[in-house]
C-alpha cells in the first residue's frame, strides 16, 4: 500500500509514481481501484468542479469539504489535500494551523503547497511538526496574475534558478515535488539533481512519476490543458445517458409499473 514514505524513498528503478486528481469520493474510490498511488485534491476543483475561471476564488472550506469526500472514498491511496490561494503564506500561525486542519479534520495524508523562496521555512515547520509536504515549481497557477501560465523554465537562466528551488524544497525536508509544464530537459536535469521523487505534469517523460487532472484524463473537460490526453469520452457518455433519460420520460418508456413499490415485493 503507497504511503508517503514509500513515494518519498521512491528509486529510480521503481515504476513510475501514478497521482491523479479528485474532487469527490466516488471518484476517488475509482482511482483508488485502479492503483494509483496518490490522490490529489488539487485546487484544480475550482476551474472543474466549482465552476470558477481559475483556482484562485476556491476557499480553504471548500478544500477541506472536498478534501474529507476524497479521504471517504479512498483506501489505499495517499491523499493529498492542495492548499488553496492564501491560505498558507499570509501569516506563519494560520498557515500551520490550516496545513493541519487538511490532517486533523479531513483525513488527508499531506498538503501540496505551490511552492517557492516563500514556502521554504514554512516547509521545513510543517514537516518538523508532522505534516507531510508535496512541493510544486515550474508553472504554478495561484500566480496567474504575476507569472501567466505559459511554459515555466524555457532559458538557462530560469532552468538554473529551478534548479536551486527544487534543491531548496528537497531539503526543506519535502517528500516529492509537482513540475508543473517545463521543457522535458529542464524536468530531467533537476530529477536528477534532487534526492526526491519528481512528479510531473506536462513537463515530458523523465520525472520519477506524473500527474493530470482526472477530468481531463477521462474526457470531461471542455478545454484540457495542452499536455493533457483524454483515455476516455466520459463527457460524450454523460451526454448519452442524460438524453436517453429525457428522451425515457418524454416517451413514456420510463417509469413503467415495474419502476415503482408495486413490483418490489
Ligand atoms: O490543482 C491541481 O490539480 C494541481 C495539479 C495540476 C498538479 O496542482
Amino acid at each position: 500500500m503507497p504511503s508517503v514514505r514509500s513515494i518519498r524513498a521512491h528509486a529510480p528503478d521503481d515504476p513510475p509514481i501514478t497521482m491523479l486528481t479528485a474532487y469527490d469520493a466516488q471518484t476517488a474510490a475509482i482511482i483508488d481501484a485502479a492503483g494509483v498511488d496518490a490522490v490529489l485534491v488539487g485546487d484544480s476543483l475550482g476551474n472543474t468542479a466549482l465552476g470558477y475561471e481559475s483556482t484562485l476564488p476556491v476557499t480553504l472550506a471548500e478544500s477541506l469539504s472536498h478534501t474529507a469526500a476524497v479521504a471517504r472514498g479512498v483506501d489505499d491511496a495517499v491523499v493529498i489535500a492542495d492548499m488553496p490561494f492564501l491560505s498558507f503564506g499570509v501569516d506563519t500561525a494560520a498557515s500551520i494551523r490550516n496545513a493541519g486542519r487538511f490532517i486533523k479534520e479531513a483525513g488527508a495524508d499531506a498538503v501540496k503547497l505551490e511552492s517557492g523562496p516563500h514556502t521554504v521555512a514554512l516547509t521545513e515547520r510543517l514537516v518538523s511538526l508532522g505534516i507531510p509536504v508535496q512541493a510544486h515549481l515550474g508553472v504554478t497557477p495561484q500566480h496567474l496574475h504575476t507569472e501567466g501560465l505559459t511554459p515555466a523554465a524555457t532559458t538557462a537562466e530560469a532552468r538554473e534558478l529551478l534548479l536551486e528551488q527544487a534543491t531548496a524544497q528537497a531539503d526543506a525536508g519535502a517528500f516529492s515535488l509537482v513540475l508543473e509544464y517545463v521543457p522535458a530537459a529542464a524536468a530531467a536535469a533537476v530529477t536528477a539533481a534532487v534526492d526526491i521523487p519528481t512528479i510531473g505534469i506536462g513537463s515530458g517523460p523523465h520525472c520519477d512519476g506524473q500527474v493530470l487532472v482526472t477530468d481531463d484524463v477521462i474526457g470531461l473537460t471542455t478545454d484540457p490543458a495542452p499536455f493533457a490526453r483524454p483515455f476516455g469520452d466520459v463527457r460524450g457518455e454523460l451526454q448519452r445517458a442524460v438524453t436517453a433519460y429525457r428522451d425515457a420520460v418524454h416517451t413514456g418508456s420510463y417509469p413503467t409499473e415495474d419502476d415503482s413499490p408495486d413490483s418490489h415485493g
